[in-house]
């Protein structure tokens, strides 16, 4: 459909799953790419049959970074007056869990999108990196605070800085990703994670991710506090009291809100 020119778009049981698909410019992310993105992840949010979605691009790119020829010709008002890339905060303000897989290329900008997912899988062909800088910039999509947060200020200086490539394994070693698999198992290992948070209660989920991400944003006693009082909130849910009693009775529990 023209509503979703650049992304495709599918579902699986509880899995929803956007593949960018711009594939004679690597998946580069435009600004019909950022809408497409923003509206499939919207869509599947405000689904009650979805419980996760999985978010990946193709073998030789998750994307290759921001349009840079979209951009190239831009003047600084322009950039200035349109808020350039502030769109993609919204993916980042969606509540059900992501699974970013990404195999191949995931720069400038595609590393960044991959940093706003929630669980990052690569395929061992993956290669990370903010190369802005030999274009005359730097990242804009979160790069340089994402980054330094996931690796730490050493290599995220060396990479923003040199606009070097990390393979998987350096990108699993500094903890920018949770696991590498076999290019070929990719999307399989991602749609099993997809599938496993999906078939957790709702409540609980959603409280999860919201707990983590706090840990960005607060300071520790904040954030033990407001992770204290979700795990309080969370007493007041069918799937807590079936969840704890299911374990008592050495069953298998029957979550009502998936
Ligand atoms: N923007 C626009 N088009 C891009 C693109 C990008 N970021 N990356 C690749 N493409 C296009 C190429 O221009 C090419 O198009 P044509 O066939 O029309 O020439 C097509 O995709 C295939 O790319 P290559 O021929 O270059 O493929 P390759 O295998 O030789 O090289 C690559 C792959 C090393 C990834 C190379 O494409 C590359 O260096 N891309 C740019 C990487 C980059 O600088 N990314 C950062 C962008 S700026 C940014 O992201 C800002 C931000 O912070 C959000």
């Amino acid at each position: 459909s023209d509503q979703h020119d650049t992304v495709l778009v599918e579902t699986r049981g509880r899995v929803g799953i956007i593949t960018l698909n711009r594939p004679r410019a690597l998946n580069a992310l435009d600004a019909a790419t950022l809408r497409d993105v923003v509206a499939a992840a919207a869509a599947f949010d405000a689904d009650p049959a979805i419980g996760a979605i999985v978010l990946t691009g193709s073998e030789k790119a998750f994307a290759a970074g921001a349009d840079i020829k979209e951009m190239a010709a831009r003047s600084g008002p322009e950039m200035f007056l349109a808020d350039w890339f502030a769109g993609w905060d919204a993916f980042t303000r969606v509540r059900t869990p992501v699974v970013g897989a990404v195999a191949g290329y995931a720069l400038g900008g595609g590393c960044e999108l991959a940093m706003m997912c929630d669980v990052l899988i690569a395929a061992d062909t993956a290669r990370f990196g903010q190369p802005e800088i030999n274009l005359g910039v730097i990242p804009g999509m979160g790069g340089s605070q994402r980054l330094t947060r996931a690796v730490g200020k050493a290599k995220a200086m060396d990479m923003v800085l040199t606009g070097r490539q990390m393979d998987a394994a350096e990108a699993e070693r500094s903890g920018l990703v949770s696991r590498v698999v076999p290019a070929a198992e990719l999307l399989d290992e991602a749609l099993r994670t997809a599938e496993t948070i999906a078939a957790r209660p709702l409540p609980a989920t959603l409280a999860a991710k919201e707990a983590v991400n706090a840990a960005f944003e607060t300071t520790l006693a904040q954030g033990v506090l407001f992770e204290r009082r979700l795990f309080h909130a969370l007493f007041a849910t069918e799937d807590q009291k079936e969840g704890m009693a299911a374990f008592a009775e050495k069953r298998e529990p029957r979550f009502t809100h998936r």
